[in-house]
């Protein structure tokens, strides 16, 4: 696909992108007309009408969960579902390569490669990012969490994002040791999806039994938003779970909702009480 007049052809090196693929992204809707509450539907029906019609736009929101709780499989279908829109939507995979991310989409019926090629859906490895960047510490200093943040700043404007994902935050943050620098990395973090204008979704792995909702604890406090995603046992069956825990802009409904995981993407229903017990 090449730069005709009306196309925006991004800048980002191809080979940070999946697979070096064509990174030519048609022009969509207008970013202007999508501020204030309007909302971003995330494409899963029963969270949509939780949520009255979607997340907040230009909300920075928590997908917050145990292993397996299907934290990713969430969050593709929120960005499979803004590309299908027209809305440029941006992975940033820290925990899973992107070949495997498609082939993870695969399994929804919706889903099209062609969202991908197009430009639309766009796939950024962070391990990849980081040996470019030279960002190789155990630990990240603090130049090279502004080097991170100033790349993350620019790959928003270059790609003119809509929804973005981090899958995960806690990878991220893992590597920043003190908790000032936390907050502060934190604090520009959301100032830049703000800044774009982005609805995001950052994932934070934690524990079955979590004592909060993100690594340090400072990330939960600091977001819009907040999904909790964990498992129940019913009748020695584990179900997975959702509760809306916050939602700045939204009245809401906290109550826990069982998760069925389908080729149509995520079904909700309400938890019926006798016979489960929380897991986490
Ligand atoms: N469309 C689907 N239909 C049925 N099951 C699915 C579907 N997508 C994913 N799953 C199942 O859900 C499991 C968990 O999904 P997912 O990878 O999204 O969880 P996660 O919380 O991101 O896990 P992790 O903590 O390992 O990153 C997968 O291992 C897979 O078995
Ligand atoms: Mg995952």
């Amino acid at each position: 696909m090449g730069g005709s007049s009306g196309q925006y052809q991004t800048r980002l090196p191809p080979s940070r992108i999946l697979g070096g693929m064509d990174t030519t992204i048609p022009s969509g809707s207008s970013k202007g007309a999508q501020v204030g509450r309007e909302r971003c539907p995330t494409g899963i029906e029963a969270l949509d009408n939780i949520l009255e019609g979607g997340i907040p736009r230009g909300n920075t929101v928590l997908v917050a969960g145990s292993v397996g709780t299907g934290k990713t499989t969430l969050t593709l279908e929120f960005l499979i579902h803004g590309a299908e829109r027209g809305e440029r939507s941006l992975f940033f995979s820290a925990t899973e390569s992107t070949p495997k991310l498609v082939e993870n989409m695969r399994s929804f019926e919706f889903f099209r490669p062609e969202l991908v090629t197009s430009g639309y859906l766009m796939l950024v490895d962070v391990p990849v990012l980081y040996r470019k960047l030279g960002l190789t510490h155990d630990e990240m200093r603090a130049d090279e969490i502004d080097i991170f943040l100033k790349t993350v700043d620019a790959f928003l404007t270059e790609s003119r994002a809509q929804r973005v994902v981090i899958d995960s935050l806690t990878s991220v943050a893992y590597r920043i040791q003190r908790e000032e620098r936390v907050r502060d990395f934190m604090l520009r973090l959301s100032e830049i999806l703000a800044a774009h204008d982005c609805t995001s979704l950052l994932v934070s792995e934690i524990g079955p039994q979590p004592a909060r909702y993100s690594l340090r604890g400072v990330e939960e406090a600091i977001v819009d938003g907040l999904l909790l995603l964990g498992n129940a046992r019913r009748h020695g069956d584990i179900l997975r779970v959702l509760q809306v825990i916050k939602m700045r802009g939204t009245a809401h409904s906290r109550a826990q909702y069982v998760v069925e995981m389908t080729p149509i993407g995520l079904l909700l229903a309400p938890h019926l009480k006798g016979g489960i017990s929380e897991e986490g």
